[in-house]
């Protein structure tokens, strides 16, 4: 649809009402009125803007067809703020994200094909495990059970909308699958092993160590969900960023690790192999998923200068070194007395250690000087090239082994 210029432009909105869809002229030659007119609602419509104005945001992909527009080359496309078609996957300008989708598909799983025997004979012996490796398991299982729903809610109904680029929602789209995986992962591990499902739902809103990292992330995905929200401002922009950097880099990237830790090394003992194996499934998704975010972050950076101000730097700043102490906390209270070879000081010394690689990455001087990672095993589990090996049998089996059965 045409902008008229001269019509008022609301800014906070980015939305501009036209007449009816009976009384419009369609652009779109031999199409049925009902394919033009499927991105009406209450009569109004999303205009097309253009991002090098200030406050227009960007498109969303259900703007109505240009005919005869001319083609999308690869200069046109940005991560934010992007008018280009976003129905078209190529050209593609960031082959990254293209990578990491490819890298993803290559890396599937699905959580039953993990056997759980071992866990729940371990599980249901009396002596199997002390009341405090349990209490390992169980709220870990209750943080990550919600987590995960938090993360793909923030995904699809938040993030994938202001992302302006085909190849990066490519991946959004399989990310948000894994984020389902995982929540499903951990419904099957609590259903293995019999625990009260309320009791682990509900510990994000019972138990103070689970609920607080919850809370904290909560108003960094209100913005982006608010359907009046449009970035192409400085401020709205800014918020964009800082939302991605508390979700990406914080919640994925720092609030994840203690307890990955904990479940890996318990796996590393001996204990729980099968809860074990599927929490290093999701750790490796959990990597990628975070490399993705850093690369939007740094590529929204390089697009748009103006928003790393030193100002922004030092708020992003606090915020990382806030989330080190809340997974400090949490290392605390999910292992008060320190069992298999760790305490929580060590993890202190390994938040420290993560937070600095994480400012490393989005272009932040590091906060903690010295400190050094006392779980050396951790960069291992994480190293996906090793891992592409172990899972090209899987692969294989994924391509030949799910034949359809016409009958
Ligand atoms: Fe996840
Ligand atoms: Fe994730």
């Amino acid at each position: 649809m045409m902008l008229n210029w001269d019509d008022p432009l609301n800014i906070a909105t980015a939305t501009k009402k036209i007449p009816p869809a009976s009384e419009q002229k369609h652009k779109i030659h031999g199409s049925s009125p009902q394919v033009a007119t499927q991105q009406i609602v209450d009569n109004s419509v999303e205009v097309d803007l253009d991002p090098t104005v200030p406050g227009q945001g960007g498109a969303s992909g259900l703007e109505q067809l240009e005919m005869g527009a001319s083609r999308i080359c690869v200069d046109d496309k940005r991560i934010i703020n992007c008018r280009a078609d976003l129905n078209q996957l190529v050209p593609f300008k960031y082959e990254w994200a293209w990578r990491k989708y490819l890298d993803g598909c290559a890396n599937h799983w699905m959580p039953q094909e993990i056997n759980m025997n071992a866990d729940i004979a371990l599980w249901k012996a009396a002596d199997g495990l002390s009341e405090d490796e349990r209490m390992i398991i169980k709220r870990n299982l209750g943080f990550f059970s919600t987590a995960d729903s938090l993360v793909a809610n923030n995904l699809v109904l938040a993030v994938y909308r202001h992302i302006t680029n085909p190849e990066c929602r490519q991946y959004l789209l399989r990310q948000a699958f894994e984020e389902a995986l995982h929540t499903h992962a951990y419904q099957y591990v609590i259903e293995s092993l019999g625990l009260d499902e309320g009791e682990v739902f509900n510990m994000y809103r019972e138990v103070p160590a689970v609920a607080r990292k919850a809370e904290w992330a909560l108003p960094f995905t209100r913005h982006l969900a608010d359907p009046e929200f449009c970035t192409g401002t400085l401020e709205n922009d800014q918020t964009l960023l800082r939302e991605l950097i508390a979700f990406y880099v914080i919640f994925e990237g720092i609030f994840f690790y203690v307890g990955f830790t904990q479940i890996l090394s318990m796996g590393r003992r001996n204990k729980m192999t099968g809860t074990a194996e599927q929490f290093q499934y999701i750790l490796r998704d959990e990597s990628m998923h975070m490399n993705f975010g850093i690369d939007v972050i740094n590529q929204i950076k390089l697009e748009n200068p103006h928003l790393w101000t030193d100002t922004f730097k030092a708020e992003m700043i606090k915020m990382i070194k806030e989330a080190v102490e809340l997974e400090t906390q949490y290392a605390h209270d999910t292992m008060p007395r320190g069992i298999l070879g760790l305490n929580a000081s060590m993890f202190a010394e390994y938040l420290q250690f993560i937070a600095n690689r994480r400012c490393a990455q989005i272009g932040l001087p590091e906060q903690y000087a010295g400190a050094n990672n006392p779980f050396p095993w951790m960069s291992e589990v994480l190293d996906l090239k090793k891992e592409k090996n172990f899972f090209e049998t899987r692969v294989t089996e994924y391509q030949t082994g799910g034949a359809l059965n016409w009958d």
